[in-house]
């Protein structure tokens, strides 16, 4: 049926990785499965308005915080061109993309992850309605991951939560390369309401896009070990998540934030996303962790600003170790307080 004009909106998380993706081959898919904690307060709105055409090709106009921005034209054409197999309908409609972050533009928080699962779904949403036979709500999830995966690798990750795997592996019945999957086995309360919050170090455009820095694994002397290192974490989380020992699931995290950085470090040519400021929050969570036998510790996105992770129950005494000692190395002392969610939703 080609005669339903309407609108749609979506409102969809970014996500935070643990086990790292950084690496793909293929459309898309990824060289090691990953995981992440879905987040909450990251998030990106996207209303999707939509009326039949018939001219041939694509034809949409992008609004961001109500003002129209062409630059996201060339990453949303080529979304609309990896996805129009999957979606054909696309074609024949014209669409007026609007999208609003719920953090700074500028605030070094990738919106890649929130805002291309937010235009998936969108994009599932309308097919729902399109279509007049009903489709479930798992699959109608499961094909708004496929989507959003081909617009970015860890978008994926962000139309389900609390904990999601994208990319197969051996030990997780049902992971795939093709979408994310909710973690399917057991999570120890010690997980429940995990926080995040994100340090706003570098709020600067990044000198190296995850497309990239992707590409750079291609010919790196260590991504062979890398990519089964990584999966070999997922494998020592699955226990971790099971028993809830922090004190591991710590040792696992921040270890993973240091490989992804060293894998920048290692490629030719080699970069440094970190900057000072990132290196004194990490001595500083160390020190208090030693100090304090707190169970906080950090991970780091493709970037310098630093996510501080912990459980719920250290809230007030890690927000005020945060407040006092941390956010002095932030940008204008900016920082975003988040909390493990569920992913995304019509609204
Ligand atoms: O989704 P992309 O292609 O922008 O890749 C981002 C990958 C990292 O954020 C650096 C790690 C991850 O797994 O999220």
């Amino acid at each position: 049926k080609n005669t339903v004009t309407g609108t749609l909106s979506c409102q969809s998380p970014s996500n935070i990785a643990l086990v790292k993706y950084w690496g793909k081959h293929g459309e898309q898919l990824p060289q090691n499965a990953s995981v992440s904690f879905t987040l909450t307060n990251c998030h990106t709105k996207t209303t999707l308005e939509f009326s039949p055409k018939t001219s041939k090709g694509f034809d949409f106009t992008v609004y961001l915080d109500g003002k129209k921005e062409q630059s996201f034209e060339p990453k949303i054409k080529t979304f609309f061109n990896r996805i129009v197999s999957y979606v054909p309908f696309i074609e024949a409609y014209r669409f007026i993309i609007r999208t609003t972050n719920s953090f700074p533009h500028s605030s070094g928080i990738a919106s890649s992850a929130s805002g291309m699962s937010a235009l998936a779904m969108c994009i599932v949403s309308m097919e729902d309605l399109l279509l007049s036979e009903d489709i479930s709500d798992t699959y109608k999830k499961q094909k708004a991951s496929f989507l959003a995966r081909l617009g970015s690798g860890s978008a994926s990750r962000s139309i389900e939560g609390p904990l999601v795997v994208w990319g197969a592996h051996s030990n997780i019945d049902g992971s795939s390369d093709l979408f994310g999957t909710i973690y399917p086995k057991h999570i120890h309360k010690n997980f429940t309401n995990y926080k995040d919050t994100i340090l706003l170090v570098d709020k600067g455009e990044k000198q190296v896009s995850s497309t990239v820095g992707h590409d750079l694994m291609h010919n790196h002397p260590y991504s062979a070990e890398r990519f089964k290192e990584a999966n070999n974490n997922l494998t020592k989380l699955i226990s971790i998540f099971e028993n809830g020992a922090l004190s591991e699931f710590i040792k696992i995290v921040e270890s993973e934030a240091l490989q992804l950085h060293a894998m920048m470090m290692t490629s030719q040519p080699y970069f440094i996303l970190m900057k000072p400021n990132t290196l004194e929050i990490i001595n500083r969570i160390w020190s208090f962790r030693k100090k304090t036998k707190s169970m906080v510790c950090f991970t780091l996105d493709a970037g310098a600003n630093v996510h501080v992770l912990y459980p719920e129950n250290e809230t007030e005494i890690v927000s005020e170790f945060i407040k006092k000692e941390l956010t002095p190395f932030c940008k204008n002392g900016d920082y975003i307080e988040d909390v493990v969610g569920l992913g995304s939703k019509l609204i």
